[in-house]
This record gives C-alpha cells, structure tokens and sequence, in this order.
C-alpha cells in the first residue's frame, strides 16, 4: 500500500502507536489513573428565559441566536470558532508541544469546542463518524455497535434502511455524551483504490445524496449535530494533504458538489467539514469558491463549516473565505483561529460581522439540532439498547450484501454434508475498515492487529463468525481452514460438498489500495480452491470495487463489503437463503485498472514539476463511475446498480410523464419465484440528440420494493430536475435542453428493460435547481 508520509499529517502524529497503546495501558494500570470525567452540564434550559430569552423554545433557531450573540464578547464568540483533539497527549508516541488535552473533552474522542457556562451554551463533545461510535487509538476503547460500511449502506438502495442506521448511531453517540457526529461521508467514489471509499456513498450522485442524506437525517433525529464530508473532492488519500484537484465548474457542480447538494438538502447537516486537499489551487478550507460561493451563497447553507483535522492552513484567508471553525488543536501547524484570530479582528483584517457570522452560524445550528435543549447527559452507555441496535445493524449488512454471480449453488443446499469454510478468519469475525471512523465492537476484536503499524490500524475484526452462523443453519459438517496454505485448502475443497472461500481487502484512511487485487494472494487461494471443487462460492469482505480473475471458475460471489458487527449473521443468512440478497452496486466494478480514468494514481507522481501534487479531474469531468464506462463504451467486471436474488421478478408497465419542470415515472415490479424478496427498479434517462450531458445517461430515480411470491408492486418517481439539466457556470443556472429523452426501466446501468421516450421543454431552473 502506498501511504501518505507522516510528516504530512501536520504537527500532531496522529494516533497513538501499538506501541504508544500497550505503554499507556501499562502507565494506566501502574498509577491507577482513572479516565477524564466527564463533565455534567447543567440543563441551560432550566435557567429562565427571562434572564436567557434564547432559552424560549417558541423563538426561531436565527432568533434565538440574534438574541445570545449579542450578549457575547470577543474572546467568547472566538471560544466556539476553536476546537480541541480530545485524546490526551500521554497517549501519543511522541507528545506534541503547545498541545493542551481539553479537562472537558470525552477521552480518545475526536473533539470538543468548550462551552460558556456565563451564557449557558453547552460545550460540543465531537465523536467520529459514520458507522457508529469511534474511539481514537486507546487502550481503553468505547465498545460500540458498527453499521455496515457506508458504501454497504449505499449498495442497500434504500433510504429507510440509511436512516434507520443513522438514527441508531445517533443515539448511541448521544447515550455516550457526544453532541456532534462527525459522519455524512459524501465524496463520489472516483478512483476505486481510494482507501476510504468504505465510508462514502459510491459514485452516482444522486444515490450517494440520498443515502447519505438519510443517514445524516437519522443522526441528527437525536439532538446530534452531524457533519457531512469532506467537502470537496477528496477523492483519494495519497498526498491528500497537498493534492490539488483540477476541475471545472460545470462538471464540479454536476457531480461531486451534485452529491453534496442533494444531501444537505435531505439531511440538513449543521456542520460541513472542509477537506484536507486543495481545489483548483486553494485548500478547501481556504476556498472562497467552496465555502462561500457554492456552499453558502448559492446553496445558502445556514450551519458552519469546521476545517478537517489539521486541514486550518491560514487565519485571515481561512476566516474571511469560508471556514468558521478550526477543528482538532493541535493538528494544525498554529492555533490559527485562537489569539491570532483575535489580533486580526482587533486590526480589522476580519471584519466584527464575520466573526458574528461564523459564531452565529455555530450557535444557529446548535439551536437547530436541540443542543440547548436536550443536553447531553454524559456517559450513559450503559443504558444503550445494545440487542435491538444488533437487529438494526444486521438489517442494514442483510440489504446491503450483493449477490453478483450464483450459477445455483445459492442458497447453500440443505443436503450438502460437509462444508469447508476458508481464509479471513471467517470462524471468528468479520472485518472492518480501519482510521478515525474505526468502531471496536463490544467484546474488542477476536483477531490480533495484523496491520502492526499504528494508524490507521489496529485492524479490527468484528467477533461475529459466519462459519458458526452457517454452522447452527445447516446439517453439514462445517470445517475451517485459514487458507495460508494453497495445498491443504485445495485438497479440503476437494474433499467436501461446497467450499466458501471468504477473501477480504482491509483498506483505511490515509492509504489508498495500490491496485484493484485482492491482496495477499488470494487471488491465487481462490483459484486453487475452484480449480478443486467447482462449487466454489466467495465471500468478499472489500472497502470497495476488485478484480476477479476466477471469476468465471467459481459458482457464485457474494460481496459483503464490511458489514457490521452483526456482519457475520448477516452473510449466514444470505447463504443460507433465510435472507433473500437484495443489495445492487453502489459503483462499477472495472475489469481492469486500464479502464479507469487514472490507472496511474495521480499525486504519486508530481507532475509538471509542480510544487504540489495534482491531478486531473476534468479527465473524467461529471462522467464518473459508469458514466465514464458508458462514454467509453468499456464493459465493467461488474456493472453499477448490478445485483442477483434467489428469486425472479418481471419489472414492466413502465410510463413517464414530463409537465414543466417535472417528469415522472411509474413502473411496476412482480415478484414472479417462489421466495419472498426485493428488487430495485432502476429509471436511467439518456437524451435522444445531444443536450451537452456528460455521458450518454444518467439514474434519475430508484425505487426498492419488498415483495412476496406472486405480488406486484408499483413505484412512481419524480425526477429532480437537476438529473435532466447542465450547469451553466456563467448564469448560475440548470438548463434542461428540449428535446426527446428516454426513459429507460433497467436492473443495472447495463441491463435496460424497456424504454418510453419524453419530450421536454426548455426549462431554466435557478442554482438550487427551483
Ligand atoms: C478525518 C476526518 C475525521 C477527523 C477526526 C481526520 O483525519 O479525515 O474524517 O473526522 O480526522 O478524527
């Protein structure tokens, strides 16, 4: 794997090491040291709205911080633009100077922004991130419960389920003393080695919006801030610190900035992270284009952007173009927005009226998410309803598992007499994707850390065994094997009925994969396995897309990205066929790295004589995922919106009507096999003559309906307008071109059903795409 130097990752060194960890826990054990406290707050919303009239629940979130900022000082509105890391500097292998652990702060989290208790605002206790409650490398990890991963979440194609997960980690990040969530992954997936694609939504924009829309909606369903990130374009890890992305307005805003849109319109995150890289030149957190023009002028976002950790480069640009807090001290090489900040309102460098922007905008979002009024209580974890979030979870990995290939081996027969069970430690867990967002799982990880270098490890399994899952599902005699030695996995696959080859892809923040291979050779295990017996089935545990060499040796693949902690039920259950699959690809899966818009990852390499790495995004432009597969005329391995089920469905009747600016489409799907199951209708529309898209087609709207055998379901989609439209940077506005378009009914973006085709009328929308 190709890793970002740690020099880059500012002054702090990151997390603490194994070694760091296994030291602090000995010093933990030596001295007795309890962990920090955490700090009881009393409810503001006690004290009386007389003295506190922003405590009045009947005023306005806006006239409710109209009415404290103007009791505030300077140094007080500064306190809310400053954040902390909140893991102590004991911890760290090498302990950083000027770093101060905030007393306040909740131990081995993320953040905290103190609170002023003269005014009764609460402090904000900041956890990471989107599949649950993240603990910071510590020897003392929260123990939680994990969603799938977000791109499993994604690949569920359903809203409900996004929120439904959201909404539980919400609540266990609330139960834990935390008020702000730092999940809402939102970066379209534009190169499958990025090493964080687990924690974003694909490659479709409008997939990626919804899904992570609802998960933020979920969240903030608590009294929880959420954060959605990283805004924008982070779209790999290499050099992340110093990649300038190159892209134009045009395509910018009908792709990646599309997904950002879509989702801070269906979940209405009080706060936006900036993201470590550069865009066209600036930093994200210093972009004037970014922050203040897209973001807060032409989407008018009313909450406050807070910068990455260790992302805060300047105080007077940063301030003045966009960025409203500076998050994670001491990531950043100064505590720019601390006394400088100050000096440069005092000189008038930044204007008094900013600063009460940039306070107002915090303190409005606080307002907004119930901060004031249903304060955190600190740690209650043990009043976390740990059984039904386990069934949460596990509905949430079910949906999302994809059945790509089954040739009839699945669901695994009930005569089979002997099982083997291969590799990825499959007898005792499942894995998970490693970094800031890494969840530990209650009972910690059934697997020693393989990784063994520190951040963004320790790679951890989730102690959830599909071998026992099989195992208690059927009468065969389930053996397991780790699959390190190719011989003695080939002559037990030979040996038994069916083999299951469990392959996994561990990737993590700050790396990105260095090809699309199953690491380890696996690749060759698999091989040798089918080679032995043809029915062969693999289980994927990957962060995203890989190839498949043996794909056409096997009788079935199922990818299980990360899925949980109640993952290795899940894939049980989907083998099994007690669980129907009804995942679809939430991204393409290239037949090779060839195919793909950069198969050199830029930013290894710095072109041009830079002095900085950059790369090219207007290669691909607004054409990513299968857009670019579909310009190209390539055939993927697997294609976007592809997934298989033990049942049949027809999906037919379907007909769209366009009136102004709105067009809809109603499809109906029957469930015609004997299972009881679920399908995705997929409407793709693609223009007749050229109306100046990005790729001959784009989705337009989806629709995942539950069915028994026999019963039909009818969806009808309206279409945002935006999917039919171009951007025109100069106006500000979305163009839908007249003409004839198709709309096409498909179960993947190539497999198309049936098409009608529609006339539009020219339509001008404004930049909200009204
Ligand atoms: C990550 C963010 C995360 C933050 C706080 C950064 O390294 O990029 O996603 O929220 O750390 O842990």
């Amino acid at each position: 794997m190709s890793s970002t130097s740690s020099a880059a990752r500012g002054a702090l060194p990151r997390y603490a090491r194994k070694l760091a960890a296994t030291t602090a826990l000995t010093a933990l054990m030596a001295f007795g040291a309890a962990a920090p406290a955490v700090f009881a707050q009393t409810s503001p919303a006690a004290e009386s709205t007389a003295s506190r009239p922003w405590m009045n629940t009947a005023l306005s979130a806006s006239e409710r911080t109209a009415l404290v900022l103007k009791e505030m000082t300077l140094p007080e509105k500064l306190t809310l633009l400053f954040g902390y890391f909140s893991t102590d500097n004991q911890w760290q292998k090498t302990p950083v100077k000027n770093y101060v652990y905030p007393e306040k702060g909740l131990p081995f989290s993320a953040g905290f922004v103190p609170g002023i208790d003269r005014l009764g605002i609460p402090a904000q206790w900041q956890t990471d991130a989107g599949v649950g409650v993240a603990t910071q490398t510590s020897p003392t990890p929260r123990q939680r419960t994990a969603l799938p991963s977000g791109i499993a979440t994604a690949a569920s194609w359903n809203p409900k389920n996004a929120f439904a997960g959201g909404a539980m980690i919400g609540n266990e990040a609330w139960m834990s003393g935390f008020n702000v969530q730092l999940a809402g992954g939102m970066n379209l997936m534009r190169d499958a080695r990025n090493g964080r694609n687990f924690e974003y939504g694909g490659e479709d924009p409008l997939l990626a919006g919804v899904i992570t829309g609802n998960a933020m909606k979920g969240i903030q369903s608590n009294n929880i801030i959420t954060t959605m990130k990283h805004f924008a374009f982070n779209g790999q890890e290499t050099n992340r610190f110093t990649i300038d992305h190159k892209i134009s307005d045009q395509a910018a805003r009908q792709s990646d900035l599309l997904a950002f849109q879509i989702a801070y319109e269906i979940g209405d995150p009080g706060s936006i992270m900036c993201a470590y890289n550069r865009v066209n030149g600036f930093y994200a957190c210093e972009s004037n284009y970014l922050l203040n023009e897209v973001l807060k002028q032409d989407w008018g976002y009313k909450g406050y952007v807070m910068s990455d950790w260790g992302a805060t480069h300047s105080t007077i640009p940063a301030a003045n173009q966009g960025l409203d807090q500076q998050s994670g001290w001491a990531f950043d090489r100064s505590n720019y927005f601390e006394g400088a900040l100050r000096e440069a309102v005092n000189n008038g460098y930044v204007s008094q009226a900013r600063v009460d922007d940039m306070a107002g905008r915090v303190l409005w979002a606080m307002f907004d998410n119930g901060l004031f009024d249903n304060v955190v209580k600190g740690d209650q974890a043990d009043k976390i309803d740990y059984a039904a979030h386990a069934k949460v979870t596990q509905t949430g990995a079910e949906e999302g598992i994809v059945l790509l290939k089954n040739t009839g081996v699945l669901p695994l027969a009930k005569t089979a007499k002997s099982i083997v069970v291969i590799g990825a430690h499959a007898d005792v867990g499942v894995l998970s994707g490693g970094g800031s967002s890494q969840v530990y799982p209650i009972g910690l990880s059934p697997v020693k850390d393989e990784f063994g270098k520190g951040f963004p490890g320790p790679k951890t399994w989730y102690p959830s065994s599909p071998m026992k899952g099989i195992q208690a599902r059927t009468k065969a005699n389930v053996t397991y094997l780790d699959g390190k030695d190719l011989n003695a996995a080939a002559a037990a696959a030979a040996s038994a009925d069916i083999a299951i080859v469990f392959a996994e892809q561990w990737t993590g923040e700050s790396i990105d994969a260095p090809d699309l291979n199953l690491p380890d050779n696996q690749d060759a295990l698999i091989a040798a396995v089918a080679k032995a017996n043809p029915k062969t089935v693999v289980v994927l545990e990957t962060g995203g897309p890989v190839v498949m060499p043996w794909v056409d040796n096997v009788a079935a693949v199922l990818e299980a990205w990360y899925p949980g902690t109640s993952g290795g039920e899940a894939i049980a259950r989907v083998l099994t066929g007690e669980v129907n699959p009804s995942g679809h690809l939430p991204a393409t899966f290239p037949a090779s790295l060839d195919q793909t818009p950069r198969p050199i990852l830029e930013g290894d390499v710095k072109l041009d004589n830079d002095s900085h790495p950059h790369s090219d995004y207007n290669i691909d432009g607004a054409a990513v995922g299968y857009k670019w597969f579909d310009k190209r005329g390539a055939k993927p391995l697997f294609a976007f919106g592809h997934g298989l089920s033990y049942t049949t469905f027809q999906l037919s009747g379907l007909s769209a009507q366009a009136s102004g600016k709105s067009l809809t489409a109603s499809f109906t799907i029957k469930n015609t096999g004997k299972l009881a199951g679920a399908e995705v209708g997929q409407v793709y529309i693609s223009p007749v003559g050229d109306a100046g898209w990005e790729a001959p087609k784009r989705l337009a709207g989806f629709e995942k309906i539950m069915l028994k055998p026999g019963k039909s379901g009818k969806a009808t989609i309206t279409v945002d307008p935006r999917l039919l439209a171009t951007f025109d940077s100069a106006s500000k506005t979305w163009n839908i071109k007249a003409g004839d378009y198709k709309v096409i009914l498909a179960t993947s973006a190539t497999e198309p059903l049936s098409e009608v085709i529609v006339h539009l009328d020219a339509q001008t929308l404004n930049v909200k795409g009204q």
